[in-house]
């Protein structure tokens, strides 16, 4: 059910991408190019999908027509996800060759056209969300995706990943800062955007924000899990990159058993948020999904 909900739903997001780059006629070419690259290289696209899907479930919507509207703010999700894996792969943060099976961006183009198309991307975003249609929802949604990216989001998340790296094995609070700000606040701001663009209360938008937010803990535990026990065709990637970095990891803090169960409570607990919700089967999908990750 999730694999066909999932496909009707990137295949009107990859159109939308398409038309709001038009790779093919836009100067310079190289440029477009990489970004063409990294938007299809194979990611899952679970970010825009979630916001689809919490959008769909507040507004008891099953009508594919009624998500054009929010196809600007999806890109622009989207976007801002490929540029922070374009920067995170680059060899001044985590030095990564491969990305979803095959060279990142860096390595494919050269390190200063991603970087560019990294920054591209993060300014597309933003006037992506200027085109949504209610300008007063449309300010909120800068400040909820600003607030995603920024020093308290992302950016910060990422700063204190990269000062942890080569320091001894890190106290729990420190990884899970870490996490929750570089994989946490941007599941988290899709689903808050999906509740600004549906009107939702805010006790709803709340617990919607807290379930996002533990799917993305849990994804990430998953990923320092697979990280030690996985192989490049799970991965997409060479496994032990996080050994090679010198980053702590669930499984080093807590062994792999204990990180097991931290992501089981994590997915747990956002099962308890939405299972009395009306019309919430994806998003009890999706935390199926997250678990079925785990080998
Ligand atoms: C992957 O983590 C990286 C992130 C989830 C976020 C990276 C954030 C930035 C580079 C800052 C924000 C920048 C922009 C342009 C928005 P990982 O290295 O643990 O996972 P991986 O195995 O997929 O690389
Ligand atoms: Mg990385």
């Amino acid at each position: 059910m999730l694999t066909s909900y999932f496909d009707t739903r990137i295949k009107l997001l990859d159109t939308a991408i398409k038309e709001y780059f038009r790779y093919e006629q836009e100067h310079p070419s190289r440029l477009f190019q990489a970004i063409k690259y990294s938007m299809f290289s194979g990611g899952k696209k679970i970010r825009p999908v979630l916001f689809f899907a919490t959008f769909e479930m507040l507004k008891k919507n099953d009508e594919i027509e009624n998500l054009k509207p929010l196809l600007p703010v999806a890109v622009a999700i989207e976007s801002i996800h490929t540029a922070s894996l374009i920067h995170d792969d680059l060899p001044a943060l985590d030095n990564s060759n491969e990305r979803r099976g095959q060279p990142s961006c860096h390595k494919k183009y050269d390190p200063a056209t991603a970087i560019l198309a990294g920054d591209a991307l993060l300014t597309k975003a933003f006037e992506l969300l200027s085109f949504y249609d209610d300008k007063e929802v449309a300010v909120n949604l800068v400040q909820l995706l600003c607030h995603a990216v920024s020093t308290r989001g992302m950016i910060g998340g990422q700063t204190v990943d990269l000062l942890s790296a080569h320091k001894n094995v890190l106290q729990l609070n420190v990884l899970q800062y870490i996490h929750a700000k570089k994989t946490g606040t941007l599941l988290e701001a899709s689903v808050r955007m999906a509740c600004a663009c549906a009107k939702t209360d805010p006790s709803t938008t709340h617990m919607l924000a807290t379930y996002a937010m533990n799917l993305g803990l849990a994804y990430q535990i998953i990923d320092d899990i697979l990280d030690d026990v996985g192989d490049f065709e799970t991965l997409g990637k060479e496994p032990y990159e996080d050994i090679r970095n010198h980053k702590t990891t669930y499984p080093t803090i807590m062994g792999l058993d204990k990180a097991r169960k931290m992501a089981d409570k994590l997915l747990d607990d956002s099962y308890k948020i939405v299972k009395n919700m009306k019309h919430n089967h994806i998003l009890i999908e999706f935390l199926k999904m997250i678990k079925d990750r785990l080998p």
